[in-house]
């Protein structure tokens, strides 16, 4: 009992003591850096001291005495989070700090003393590290410098200044509204990526300057971009004209897909080059375009007195709504059949459509994932095109004149094998072609729906309707069992008279 109390107790108190230990042991360590015991200190990399790397704790001022940066660590706070790199003129710099720290880190790093030490830097990282203003006059001494990581800081505004090597600058998740790809490319001219994603631009200046290139990159999704704005207008232009994957900067505008629209409201979510599209597409002048959420894109054209399908349609369009026109076919040459084929849902009702048989040469609806053919005036339908929407979930049939007869019966076998897509297959109902009230009715009065309608009222002659095969094959049929029997009752014949049968008697 008694070794179980003490036991416990060890159990509770062995880690308190080791927590003393490491508590003692840590704070030791950060005094030394707080009072500068390390902080003047600037030694060789302790792990490779042969690279000639430069290893600094640091503290404020940041002393340093290396002759040139190679791997250089600086460590605020003793926070590990710079990121360790080999080549002699690269330098991550990340401090957890103020502002007013790093803008003092990035003072020294330029002050003209250093010129030396800095000439040979390549690659400068500076992110995370809540820069608001980068006043790149800094940087004038840098003139090695290729690429400037200025991601993940709160950078509002840009001053800027000519470095001639820059290739890359990256100012990606910042808080700019406003900057120009002008004085980018007028001050860095051997600027290949400019990755200004992930702020608050509605728009750029100088986006119309420019021409596809092979060399340069240019990165500007995740912003809340003006979609009226013409220099966003040219720049959706500018991805659509590249479309063609063989076309030389094509890669030019990065990540297209996810440059999108902010405004006008009603087409938020749409990319820029969809916006361009419905601009550039005749029939959003006519009707209305916009997005219902992202990537669905609704093109509206009910009651527009419309007599034929739109020939375009905007990039990307998903549902076309062109119920109430005078729709009367589905024609659409296969060059004009292109555009549709990302629409997904087509409202139909309330048109003159007669037939579905132009379906069938312009192939535009086989992705069709919902029709509304409702209050048509279809009075058949050939079954081998609604088996062509393959993967169709919802038809409207109803309120059409459907006539019925013995061809009806393989309407009825196709509507009770898809009854779950008939939306309203309960309403699909027979209509005399002349008179639409004259329906089928059955014995009880009552007025069925055409899957429910018995084989014998569709089709009373006969249950199955006569195929000319079969036709052909009962004829054969008899006229085999006439031949047989002819054939057994000469034989007696001859037996019994020993006369030839009458075909052959004249050869005698
Ligand atoms: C910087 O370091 C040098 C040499 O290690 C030293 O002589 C100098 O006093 C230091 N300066 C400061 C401001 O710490
Ligand atoms: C710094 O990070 C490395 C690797 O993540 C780790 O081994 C080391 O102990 C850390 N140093 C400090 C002072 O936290
Ligand atoms: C700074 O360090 C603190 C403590 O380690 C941490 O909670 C905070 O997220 C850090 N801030 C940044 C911007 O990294
Ligand atoms: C630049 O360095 C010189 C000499 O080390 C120093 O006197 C001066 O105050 C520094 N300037 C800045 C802006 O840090
Ligand atoms: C710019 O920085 C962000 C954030 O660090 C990063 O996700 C992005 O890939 C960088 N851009 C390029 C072109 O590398
Ligand atoms: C489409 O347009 C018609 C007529 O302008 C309108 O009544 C209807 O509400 C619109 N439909 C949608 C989904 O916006
Ligand atoms: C299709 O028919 C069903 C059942 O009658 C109805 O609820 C639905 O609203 C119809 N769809 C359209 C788009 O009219």
């Amino acid at each position: 009992m008694v070794a179980r109390i003490l036991k416990t107790c060890l159990l509770l108190i062995l880690p308190s003591i080791f927590y003393s230990i490491d508590y003692v042991l840590a704070s030791s360590l950060v005094e030394k850096g707080t009072n500068g015991n390390y902080g003047d200190l600037c030694s060789s990399d302790p792990f490779e001291p042969d690279k000639g790397s430069c290893w600094c704790f640091y503290s404020n001022p940041v002393n340093i005495s290396c002759s040139h940066v190679g791997y250089l660590e600086i460590i605020t706070n003793a926070i590990n989070q710079t990121s360790k790199t080999q080549d002699n003129s690269k330098l991550a710099l990340q401090v957890n700090e103020s502002s007013e720290t790093i803008d003092q880190i990035v003072a020294w790093l330029t002050n003209g003393s250093y010129e030396e030490v800095f000439a040979s830097l390549e690659l400068l990282h500076l992110s995370w590290n809540g820069l608001t203003l980068v006043d790149l006059r800094f940087f004038t001494k840098l003139s090695n410098l290729k690429e400037l990581d200025l991601s993940s800081n709160l950078i509002v505004s840009v001053i800027w200044v000519s470095l001639p090597s820059l290739t890359f600058l990256n100012l990606s998740h910042n808080r700019l509204t406003y900057i120009s790809l002008n004085d980018a490319l007028r001050n860095f001219p051997l600027l290949e990526k400019f990755d200004v994603s992930s702020n608050f631009l509605k728009s750029m200046d100088g986006l119309d300057q420019l021409k596809p290139n092979k060399l340069f990159s240019l990165y500007i999704h995740d912003n809340p971009l003006d979609c009226n704005n013409p220099s966003i207008v040219k720049l959706g232009g500018l991805i659509y004209s590249n479309r063609d994957p063989t076309k030389q900067g094509t890669n030019m505008i990065r990540q297209p897909w996810d440059i999108l629209c902010s405004e006008p409201v009603k087409w938020k979510e749409m990319t820029v080059e969809q916006a361009y599209s419905v601009k550039q597409t005749s029939i959003c002048h006519q009707c209305d375009c916009f997005m219902i959420k992202k990537d669905l894109l609704m093109v509206n054209c009910s009651y527009r007195d419309l007599t034929s399908l739109p020939k375009n349609l905007p990039l990307g369009a998903r549902i076309v709504q062109l119920n109430g026109n005078r729709l009367r076919s589905f024609y659409l040459s296969a060059a004009d059949s292109s555009s549709w084929s990302t629409v997904r849902a087509v409202y139909l009702d309330n048109n003159e459509i007669s037939g579905l048989q132009d379906l069938e040469i312009s192939k535009i609806l086989r992705n069709l994932l919902s029709i509304n053919l409702q209050r048509n005036q279809m009075k058949e339908v050939p079954i081998h095109i609604l088996e062509q929407f393959s993967h169709l979930l919802k038809i409207n049939l109803s309120e059409n004149p459907w006539t019925c007869d013995c061809n009806t019966l393989t309407f009825q076998k196709w509507l009770q094998k898809h009854h779950e897509k008939v939306s309203d297959i309960n309403k699909v109902y027979c209509t005399n072609s002349n008179n639409r009230m004259d329906f089928f009715i059955t014995r009880n009065k009552e007025r069925l729906p055409i899957h429910q309608l018995p084989i014998s009222e569709i089709c009373p002659q006969s249950n199955v309707p006569l195929h000319f095969l079969d036709i052909l094959s009962g004829i054969c049929a008899v006229l085999t069992i006439l031949i047989a029997l002819k054939a057994v009752y000469d034989y007696f014949w001859q037996k019994k008279t020993g006369k030839l049968p009458y075909f052959f008697k004249l050869n005698c």
